[in-house]
């Protein structure tokens, strides 16, 4: 066997019996599409997380002002609906917890989510939120089949309801929650919609800009072209 061969032999065995490869294609994520164009759905995601998560995850990378800007929120209505946790809207997302209490609490400390959605993709995110299943064997009473064994409880239950897990592995439902199934869905998208934000604030800019970029071209074209024409018109005769 060639050298070559022989590489090409070890990488695929690699990457189709190495656990840490094989696991993600196990586990069946559910596609979500996300849209940072669309503000709405951002400001709800933003209102979801300042709700229910900025009491034990912070986003230290992101600035309340520079949120509110990129949204289409004056620092007023960042102030007076988004803001429970900081003074000033120049601060950035931080909590009050300490990471030695939350440890005690939860054994693992809930992570900064600044960049959480690069680390798993959108389509994780919104898996996990899908995914919180009751399991009278953990101390917060759920378990989560996205992200095994999992320190943090079901924060959207209220929202969701209960999902129960059968014993092909199946979630089905056990209790309604406020949300119908399509609304919790919706708030899910918003919810990985925000955190997919966060996670590259200047994107919104560069998709925005990059329009405007196109067009340029596109008229540029009809500037170039003709004046091309022109200039090689006696060399090309
Ligand atoms: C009561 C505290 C608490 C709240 C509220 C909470 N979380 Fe968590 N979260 C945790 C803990 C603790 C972990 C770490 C779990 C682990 O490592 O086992 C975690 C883990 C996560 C992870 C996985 C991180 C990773 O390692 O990939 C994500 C994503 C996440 N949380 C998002 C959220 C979002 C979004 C909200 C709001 C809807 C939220 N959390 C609300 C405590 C919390």
């Amino acid at each position: 066997m060639t050298k070559v061969t022989t590489v090409l032999t070890f990488l695929l065995t690699f990457f189709t019996t190495n656990p840490a490869y094989t696991a993600s294609a196990q586990l069946q994520l559910k596609p979500v599409d996300i849209d940072l164009s669309d503000k709405a759905s951002l400001q709800r995601g933003a209102r979801t997380f300042m709700n229910y998560c900025l009491t034990c995850h912070s986003a230290s990378y992101m600035r309340y002002n520079r949120m509110g800007k990129d949204l289409g929120l004056t620092d007023e209505q960042v102030k007076a609906s988004l803001m429970f946790a900081s003074e000033k809207v120049g601060e950035t997302m931080t909590i009050a917890m300490r990471p030695d209490d939350a440890k005690k609490w939860f054994g693992s400390i809930p992570p900064d989510l600044s960049v959480i959605s690069r680390a798993r993709g959108a389509d994780w995110l919104y898996s996990y939120f899908q995914t919180f299943y009751l399991d009278n064997k953990k101390v917060m009473g759920t378990n989560n089949s996205t992200f095994k064994n999992v320190g943090m409880p079901h924060v959207l239950w209220q929202d969701q309801g209960y999902l129960q897990k059968g014993t092909n592995g199946d979630l089905t439902r056990l209790s309604e929650g406020d949300l119908s199934k399509d609304e919790y869905d919706e708030m899910a998208r918003d919810l990985v919609n925000f955190l997919a934000y966060i996670g590259e604030p200047s994107k919104i800019q560069r998709l925005a800009l990059g329009k405007w970029v196109l067009i340029y071209l596109a008229l540029f074209f009809f500037v170039a072209y003709p004046l091309k024409k022109v200039i090689w018109e006696d060399i090309t005769k």
